[in-house]
């Protein structure tokens, strides 16, 4: 509808700069220009690396955007840009520029949570989202389950990873199955052709015990350590690796632990949807077995499409969206980058 708010979002947390354009839930427009390739001989994103590479690519990602969504930056009602967490160098580059925009055209600023933006996103695909709904934020830097009862204000933890992050595991996995980073995709792929049953690989913070302290939380450093004992133990026996069955049995793990721990949160409040974001989001076997697990237990599951899972601006509009359409107040000019903001700060 032409008379909601045309809101312009930046994100550059990590390695992404995304720069995305919606009109309420409408997606115009998300551009992104990723350094990823720039840090893949190092195995994993160099902060320095991101930042330069985010003060080159955000004013013409911008203008791609702008040209995409066929407005002019003019047009824009409110300005939204991920203040935190993420490196602190990166995020000082979107803040910076979001608020010279808001200063240049005297429009609001809205500093927002980048867990929060992963969860808003889905709107823009499937919709309102339910109130409450249990988020799943699996990515690269962070794994959690989150009680969301209203997106710009009500964000509560029920559980974290303890070690690594899911995409931490898929990724230092990857490498040492010699595959490229960022590794999910591929172990994704190679797992295709995998048997997924061939290895027992273990279940993180499953046992009894474990579950007692930590019932919503997260474990995959033992299991990269297992993947990692196993193919050192093959090679001194002189045995050949069969990659896709140790990225099928590993992926097969992950998965597990991750949607039993989902949906056990989910119906342990009651809740009947869960929201799975965040880059491992597009992990097609997680998509398949969470939602075989929650359709179980009666609970709906909705996975925003791969592009709006990995980092990108279009996720950063959608929760600023939100913000000016429940009349939250903007933020202050003098907003801060905070690289460790918590979750529960969805807007700064
Ligand atoms: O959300 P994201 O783009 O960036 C942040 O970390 O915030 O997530 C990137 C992570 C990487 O670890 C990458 O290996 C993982 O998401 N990933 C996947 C898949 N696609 C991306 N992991 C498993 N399966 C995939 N298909
Ligand atoms: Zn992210």
């Amino acid at each position: 509808m032409a008379d909601e708010p045309l809101v312009l979002g930046i994100e550059t947390s990590c390695d992404e700069t995304g720069v995305g354009i919606v009109r309420g839930h409408t997606l115009l427009a998300d551009a992104v220009a990723s350094s990823v390739e720039e840090h893949a001989r190092f195995g994993g994103v160099v902060p320095e690396v991101a930042s330069r590479a985010h003060l080159e690519a955000m004013v013409p990602t911008l203008d791609r955007a702008c040209e995409t969504a066929g407005i002019a930056l003019s047009d824009v009602d409110a300005i939204a840009v991920t203040s935190g967490p993420g490196l602190a160098g990166a995020l000082l580059v979107g803040v910076a520029a979001a608020k010279a925009l808001a200063l240049a055209l005297d429009k609001p600023l809205y500093g927002v949570n980048h867990l929060a933006s992963h969860v808003a996103v889905d709107q823009l695909e499937h919709g309102p989202l339910p109130e409450p709904v249990l988020a799943m934020l699996v990515s690269g830097g962070h794994s959690s389950l989150l009680e969301v009862t209203d997106i710009t204000e009500g964000v509560t933890p029920m559980g974290a990873t303890i070690d690594d992050a899911a995409g931490e595991a898929f990724d230092k996995v990857a490498r040492l199955l010699g595959l490229p980073f960022p590794g999910g995709p591929h172990i994704d792929r190679t797992a295709r052709s995998g048997n997924s049953v061939a290895i027992d690989f273990p279940r993180g913070l499953t046992s009894r015990r474990d579950l007692e302290r930590h019932r919503f939380d997260f474990s995959f450093s033992g299991l990269k350590t297992a993947v990692a004992r196993w193919v050192e133990t093959e090679q001194r026996n002189g045995r050949s690796i069969d990659v896709a069955d140790v990225a099928a049995s590993f992926q097969e793990a992950v998965c597990d632990v991750l949607t039993r721990k989902a949906v056990d949160a989910a119906s342990s409040r009651g809740i009947e949807d869960i929201m799975i974001g965040g880059g491992v989001a597009a992990n097609s076997r997680l998509r398949v077995m969470a939602e075989e697990r929650a359709a179980a237990k009666g609970i709906r599951v909705r996975v925003p499409r791969p592009g709006l899972c990995t980092d990108n601006g279009a996720m950063v509009a959608a929760l600023g969206s939100e913000m000016v359409a429940r009349g939250r107040r903007p933020s202050a000019l003098d907003l801060p980058a905070d690289s460790s903001l918590p979750v529960t700060d969805v807007l700064v």
